[in-house]
């Protein structure tokens, strides 16, 4: 089923399904990058737990309507999705002021941001995906003004639903970052993943960081601290 590689990202592979032109196998590494790369480790079990997580909080978002590239989790490391043309844009929805966001506007950290603050990025290595406004995402994105008005409210939505979910499994949803694909009639959907690695949580009892910042800044077990997501995830999920 799984067929030739067909391209290696810095946390996934994708690989073709030989009886399906249409869908994809996404698999999930277990290496952690940060700082667009600079630096790197790998751990153990990272890949399973993002695979696991991204597979029930894609399930939970179709449940509640959203649609997206997910199909279903293959087994504990790989996920069959539909296959879509990723638009070159990292769709970032800010709740609380975490991360580039202070440091770019001297914003303190844990500022509320009511209503969200949505910023988009050209996802580009080599200039280090920066940030850029909407003329320049319909130039370098080919994506139509009505698209970018669309992919907002999509982004917007997905964010009530996630805030309701993570909060439920007692964490704050600071910020995420989206990424949307295409299908060949044009449509678009929510793709990539939702994962620790491209949200920060925060504990709600401890205001504790709960997400890929714990390697960014070296300040915990990143096993430990995903493996608590999954579980909390889960532990919601099954009693719905
Ligand atoms: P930032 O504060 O570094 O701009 O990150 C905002 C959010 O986007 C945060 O939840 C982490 C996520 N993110 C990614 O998923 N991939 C990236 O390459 C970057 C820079 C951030
Ligand atoms: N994803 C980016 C990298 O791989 C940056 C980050 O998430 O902090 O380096």
């Amino acid at each position: 089923m799984k067929g030739s590689l067909l391209y290696e990202g810095k946390a996934k592979k994708v690989y073709h399904v030989t009886d399906n032109d249409n869908q994809l196998v996404l698999s999930y590494k277990n290496d952690a990058t940060a700082f667009n790369g600079k630096k790197k480790d790998s751990f153990e079990g990272k890949g399973r737990l993002n695979n696991l997580i991204t597979s029930r909080v894609f399930e939970y978002l179709n449940q509640q309507h959203i649609p997206s590239h997910f199909i279903e989790a293959l087994n504990e490391t790989e996920q069959l999705v539909q296959k879509t043309t990723i638009i070159p844009l990292e769709v970032v929805v800010r709740n609380v002021a975490a991360g580039s966001l202070t440091r770019r506007l001297a914003i303190q950290e844990k500022t509320k941001l009511q209503p969200p603050i949505i910023e988009l990025f050209y996802k580009k290595d080599e200039l280090d995906d920066p940030l850029i406004n909407d003329d320049h995402a319909k130039l370098l994105a080919g994506v139509t003004e009505h698209e970018l008005d669309q992919i907002k409210i999509e982004a917007l939505k997905i964010n009530e639903v996630l805030k309701g979910l993570f909060l439920q499994a007692g964490l704050t949803l600071v910020d995420f970052k989206l990424e949307f694909g295409r299908f060949d009639d044009n449509t678009i959907v929510l793709a990539d993943e939702i994962s620790p690695d491209t949200c920060r949580l925060w504990d709600v009892e401890t205001g504790e960081k709960m997400d890929k910042d714990v390697f960014r800044e070296s300040i915990g077990n990143l096993i430990e601290v995903y493996e608590t997501i999954l579980q909390r995830l889960e532990e919601k999920l099954c009693t719905k």
